[in-house]
């Protein structure tokens, strides 16, 4: 595993942290309804199950529905992948490296009917195939969790969703956190609180590509993104002159940044909208001068063709 020197500290400080709560979050957990087997390894932390209020809030900042199909990496009694079949009729898989766990977790899709939708298996998150997922949710140890970020990134479908509970990834900053008050969080003294982070994958764009712009007269521009997750950098040269890319950002298949204007002068600037589609993007441009459209594809070069 490499960390980067800016963040290791940040990193050992938050797992050691993390380790001391999940550990007396376990112990109260297992004090109450359901105990896990101790004799697991399980390198992603304790089962410690997510209060139904985090898990309602988690599926609807990933927005599931019907066509979703959900993969919680590490899925304890499933209740995740449980509930966004039942009340979403997505379709889910669980894994888990507790057989007991996945046991239960089947049964209960049985006893809930929703068994032609899900299913859960013992498995190490880290052999997990997730390129099919739509929807990935984690409730994992901060190492575990940057173990799996690059595979998370690199795999799934721009536009796919990745909720959190508690844990973030290093680097990999989130596009919407919410806070919420779980006073029924565990049966310690509070208050406690729950942070569901939400990623959406995003188009990845790196690299060059010859813009098209139509409207008034056609207009060529070379365009060079420099992509860190879904942050957006770069310049455009239009004419012989190089213009730096202003507020860039992608979600999912929408990118976004504004450029100054060349022809009107001053400072005034064009907001470049558009969808990526593989190698083409296409949108619309916003600007004081009026509407116009854009169509871009990407440069390969031979090392990529
Ligand atoms: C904190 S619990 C979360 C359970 C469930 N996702 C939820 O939010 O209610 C973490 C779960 O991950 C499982 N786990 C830990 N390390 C794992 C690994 N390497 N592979 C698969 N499962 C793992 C544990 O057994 C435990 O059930």
């Amino acid at each position: 595993m490499t960390i980067d020197k800016q963040h290791g500290a940040t990193f050992v400080r938050q797992c050691v942290g993390y380790w001391i709560a999940f550990a007396i979050l376990a112990v109260a957990s297992c004090a109450g309804s359901l105990a896990a087997a101790d004799d697991v390894p399980r390198s992603g932390g304790p089962y410690v199950p997510t209060p139904q209020a985090v898990v309602d809030e988690m599926l609807n900042m990933a927005r599931v529905g019907p066509d979703d199909f959900v993969i919680d990496l590490g899925s304890g009694d499933g209740r995740i992948v449980l509930t966004a079949a039942s009340r979403y009729r997505a379709r889910g898989m669980g894994v888990d490296i507790d057989g007991e766990l996945v046991d239960l977790s089947n049964a209960e899709a049985r006893r809930q009917g929703v068994d032609k939708l899900v299913r859960f298996q013992q498995q190490d998150v880290l052999q997990t195939r997730i390129s099919d997922a739509t929807v990935i949710t984690l409730y994992l140890l901060p190492e575990l969790m940057h173990s799996l970020r690059d595979r998370i990134y690199s795999q799934l479908k721009p536009g796919a969703r990745v909720v959190s509970h508690d844990f973030s990834f290093i680097e990999w900053l989130p596009d919407r956190t919410v806070t919420l008050d779980v006073t029924e969080k565990y049966a310690l003294p509070g208050p406690w609180q729950s942070t569901v982070y939400l990623w959406v994958v995003p188009a990845k764009v790196d690299g060059r590509w010859h813009a098209t712009v139509s409207g008034s007269g056609n207009e060529s521009l070379m365009l060079s993104f420099t992509q860190k997750f879904q942050q957006l950098e770069g310049a455009a040269v239009h004419g012989g002159e190089r213009i730096a890319l202003q507020d860039g950002q992608l979600e999912g298949n929408r990118i976004r940044f504004r450029l100054r204007d060349p022809a009107a002068g001053g400072n005034a600037l064009r907001e470049f909208q558009g969808t990526v589609n593989g190698d083409t993007i296409s949108g619309k441009i916003v600007s004081q001068g009026g509407a116009a459209s854009w169509t871009a594809r990407r440069i390969r070069t031979s090392v990529q063709q």
